[in-house]
């Protein structure tokens, strides 16, 4: 493992890093022999973060191909005068018959397979009889469950022509993502990730969504850790290898508030500016990062 040793800040009172359960200071804080550390223990107990081993990253990289196959179907339909509704019904045949289900249906009552967020929807739209419009952004969020796998990403779309905001929100959220993927290595944090984000979208004059945040995935839908897309530097969790969570950063191009309709899913931008995002499924490894949902940006 290509990390320090005292790049894990460990408390008196945390779980000794050498795993055992008891406390740092109870442990192996004062002893003369410390045991080496277990970095797998250490995060379960101190984090929840459950480590994915290599048959557990074969799989979930299995369901990312499924989930990019997805998106692509969804950029082949995207165009002026399509439901979100069709949409939803394309990407639910695509998994079924790949024998994979999709995460979102049902999961705390949401009633479709696929979120559809159009122009000032920030995420969580529910697909419905409305027909994209010459101009629009859409994001479409797919998450496929394959073999008890998880992946989760996003993309968004234009239909037809776009206007200069929704060119300028769209790019901006797209390299906010590409600004996060920079921090992803061992020894960064989880802070790192957040200051990139904020730092770089707030310098082009957009907002960073705080409501929402990024999330552990891959043997459930959402685990520990939280990935706030704003921060500090070196605030937060260690990364380490074996660490798979998602970044998806919602970028508004006007203020960063929010409310959520009544349908209590469809977060909206409070001054009804364009808001866009993207998201992909990462895995922490020995020298930096690999997407298990990769897509160019
Ligand atoms: N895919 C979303 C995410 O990125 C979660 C959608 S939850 C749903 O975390 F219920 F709305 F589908
Ligand atoms: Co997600
Ligand atoms: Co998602």
């Amino acid at each position: 493992m290509m990390l320090r040793n005292d790049a894990i800040k460990v408390g008196r009172n945390d779980p000794c890093p050498c795993g055992s359960g008891k406390k740092y200071k109870r442990c192996c804080l004062n002893s003369k022999n410390p045991k080496p550390v277990n970095i797998e223990k250490l995060y379960q107990q101190k984090y929840d973060i459950r480590l994915k081993h290599p048959e557990d990253i074969d799989g979930i990289r299995t369901t990312g191909q499924l989930v990019m196959e997805t998106l692509d179907l969804m950029e082949k339909n995207i165009r002026v005068g399509v439901t979100t509704n069709e949409l939803n019904t394309i990407a639910h045949e695509f998994a079924l018959k790949n024998n994979a289900v999709p995460a979102p249906l049902n999961y705390r009552g949401f009633p479709k397979s696929i979120c559809t967020s159009i122009n000032e929807v920030i995420c969580h739209g529910i697909p419905e009889n409305r027909a994209l419009k010459d101009g629009d952004i859409i994001n479409v969020d797919v998450t496929l469950i394959y073999n008890d796998y998880y992946a989760d990403a996003s993309k968004t779309y234009f239909v037809g022509t776009p206007g200069p905001d929704a060119i300028k929100i769209v790019r901006v959220a797209a390299e906010s993502l590409k600004e996060a993927m920079k921090m992803l290595a061992p020894g960064n944090t989880i802070g790192d990730i957040g200051w990139a984000i904020q730092s770089y979208a707030e310098g082009e004059k957009c907002s960073v969504v705080r409501e929402f945040v990024g999330h552990g995935v891959g043997l459930d839908f959402h685990e520990a850790p939280h990935v706030p897309h704003y921060g500090k530097k070196g605030d937060g969790i260690v990364l380490v290898p074996g660490m798979v969570f998602t970044v998806e950063p919602m970028i508004n191009l006007g203020k960063a508030g929010l409310f959520v309709a009544g349908d209590n899913w469809t977060a909206i931008t409070s001054d009804r500016k364009l808001s866009a995002q993207f998201e992909q499924t990462y895995l922490i490894t020995e020298d930096g990062f690999e997407s298990l949902t990769p897509y160019d940006l």
